[in-house]
């Protein structure tokens, strides 16, 4: 496959609550963001277990993102404000504790550490999505692509 035709695939896991309506956010602004992105519609990020990650990975998929809501302590600075936290109070933060796990197994599995990135992010940042799918894919074309991919 020539380097140009790679099209890395990209599970993004996107809570209901911000990543999931981020993504609706950027698709009904006609956002566009590369095509290898599939997404799974989650409660709460905190539901991802380290495994999820590492199966998909391991299984081909050649990145991986979480998308959840902010921690409450985030939101405080920013006053009086229309957004929510994480939905199940301390589901993110499980998640960011998770991350940590999952970057360890990464490599354990010999896989880069960009191969998975941990994002925050608002309902209403469709804009913001669109344009770390497309980082995280720019980034996974610099990359050889996944070596479970055809294992
Ligand atoms: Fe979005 Fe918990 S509800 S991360």
């Amino acid at each position: 496959m020539a380097e140009d035709d790679f099209e890395p695939s990209i599970i993004a896991f996107c809570c209901n609550w911000c990543g999931y309506r981020a993504a609706d956010s950027a698709g009904i602004r006609n956002i566009e963001y590369p095509t290898g992105l599939r997404i799974i519609r989650i409660m709460c990020s905190g539901m991802i277990h380290p495994n999820y990650v590492i199966d998909a990975l391991t299984k081909g998929a050649d990145g991986v993102i979480i998308f959840g809501c902010y921690r409450e302590e985030d939101l405080r600075d920013l006053g009086p404000t229309k957004y929510k936290a994480c939905h199940y109070v301390d589901g993110i933060k499980k998640t960011e504790n998770r991350a940590e796990a999952i970057k360890l197994m990464l490599e354990d599995f010999g896989l880069e550490p960009e191969r998975f990135r941990l994002e925050r992010i608002f309902a209403s940042e469709g804009q913001r999505f669109a344009q770390i799918v497309k980082e995280m894919s720019d980034s996974l074309k610099s990359l050889a692509p996944n070596p479970f991919k055809n294992s």
